[in-house]
């Protein structure tokens, strides 16, 4: 499935398995609010995914999706402009998961590395399973459904884009060649009309002859803005600059979200399993608690010691809360022992609640209102269906699983 128009499709999906911290809305749903001005994007509440490992206590599943979905609503990932969904409501994502298992190479799923790395780490949770072993599978299935170019995900899940990206090459491959695919490909170029036939053709060329790979990126640019061709001719167009068959999966691209470091209470990333967190909805008071008795600079046991900020995870919170100013105010009086911890920590615990009080209240709004969630994600999940089901016709088609 190409996407359609010459914008570029995001795809990204979240599994709902605890509450939402300050890490997610630095590391992921900013970057989520961004996207989805410059891209057609769709955003998912990832259920199977959680069940993978979590088959055992999925009463955490269902406790958690719809505050998820509050709290993407409440940092501002709008309905408007993202289409966003629950991955169960979409049912086709399971068939195409079925329909890509069976040219799957197992080799390929057992190397992924989060295989064996998660069974590690989740010692208490029994993950010899077929449905965690697929996992990445799975994941793939949603990116190519819907034609996804692009798929903010973080470090440890590039290997599965990169493994989406090789079953797609896989299926183009074994379902793409079509009988008559060259003629196929003349035609479609010819109905491009001749202005835009002789410029296609002139990209080829420079593609395949002389391996431009700027000519190749033009062309496919074109071909998206061929909004007259049938999307089989685009699919046999996008094939044909590459040399190979129709392309009826897109390869997608992992987009490394703008590293950021969250902190967590203690200096280490921010993450539910070192229960170093602040929630997006913790109440305030609590909050100034956790920040107040957060551990500091251990050297400055008397408030005469003098400190180092290099070392004190506070500092940490002061590199994504505070500018400049605050920064030398603090470095000047930690080192000096001319401020004490709490002083130091005044302005981080100021810049958290501020930055969190009008989250808090747009959650507390969708909280009161839930069937205006409901509503927003039925009609997310009917928007993605129908993506999802031309992609599966086309699928069915390809494997050759229509009996007329
Ligand atoms: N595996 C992802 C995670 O744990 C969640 C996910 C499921 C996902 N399907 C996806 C992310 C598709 C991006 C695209 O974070
Ligand atoms: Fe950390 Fe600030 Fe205390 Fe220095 S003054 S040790 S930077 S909390």
């Amino acid at each position: 499935m190409v996407a359609i128009g010459n914008q570029s499709r995001v795809l990204s999906g979240m599994r709902p398995t605890g509450r939402l911290h300050l890490g997610h809305y630095h590391g992921v749903l900013k970057n989520w609010v961004k996207l989805q001005q410059e891209f057609d994007c769709f955003f998912f509440v990832a259920d199977w995914h959680a069940l993978t490992t979590h088959y055992e206590d999925s009463q955490i599943i269902a406790d958690n999706v719809w505050d998820m979905v509050i709290d993407w609503l409440a940092v501002g990932v709008n309905p408007g402009s993202a289409k966003l969904f629950i991955q169960s409501y979409v049912p086709e994502h399971a068939e195409l998961h079925l329909l890509l298992s069976m040219v799957t190479p197992l080799g390929w799923l057992e190397r992924v590395p989060s295989y064996k790395d998660q069974q590690e780490k989740l010692r208490e949770r029994d993950l010899a399973t077929y449905g965690f072993l697929g996992y990445p599978l799975l994941q793939g299935a949603d990116i190519l459904i819907y034609g996804a170019d692009k798929v903010p995900v973080g470090e440890d899940q590039v290997a599965h884009v990169e493994l989406t990206r090789e079953i797609a090459r896989r299926f183009n491959h074994l379902y793409g060649r079509e009988p008559g695919f060259e003629e196929a490909a003349h035609a479609a170029i010819k109905k491009m009309g001749k202005k835009n036939a002789r410029l296609y053709k002139d990209l080829l060329k420079r593609y395949q002859e002389q391996g431009d790979h700027e000519a190749l990126e033009v062309a496919r640019a074109l071909l998206k803005e061929q909004q007259n061709l049938a999307i089989s001719d685009r699919e046999r167009l996008a094939g044909f600059l590459e040399g190979g068959g129709r392309m009826i999966l897109t390869e997608p691209q992992a987009l490394l979200a703008p590293a950021s470091k969250m902190p967590g209470l203690d200096g280490q990333k921010m993450s539910k399993s070192y229960g170093n967190t602040i929630s997006l909805r913790e109440d305030p008071e609590a909050i100034r608690e956790k920040l107040r008795t957060m551990p500091t600079d251990p050297a400055r046991v008397r408030r005469t010691d003098p400190g180092n900020p290099d070392i004190c995870p506070v500092w940490q919170l002061h590199e994504v809360y505070s500018g400049d100013e605050v920064k030398d105010w603090v470095r000047e009086g930690c080192t000096t022992a001319g401020i004490g911890c709490l002083d130091c920590k005044q302005p981080v615990i100021d810049s958290v609640l501020a930055e969190l009080a009008p989250i808090q209240e747009r959650a507390r709004e969708f909280e009161r209102d839930q069937e205006r969630v409901r509503a927003i994600i039925n009609e997310g999940s009917e928007a993605a269906r129908d993506v999802a089901r031309e992609t599966l016709d086309e699928v069915r088609q390809a494997m050759g699983l229509v009996y007329s």
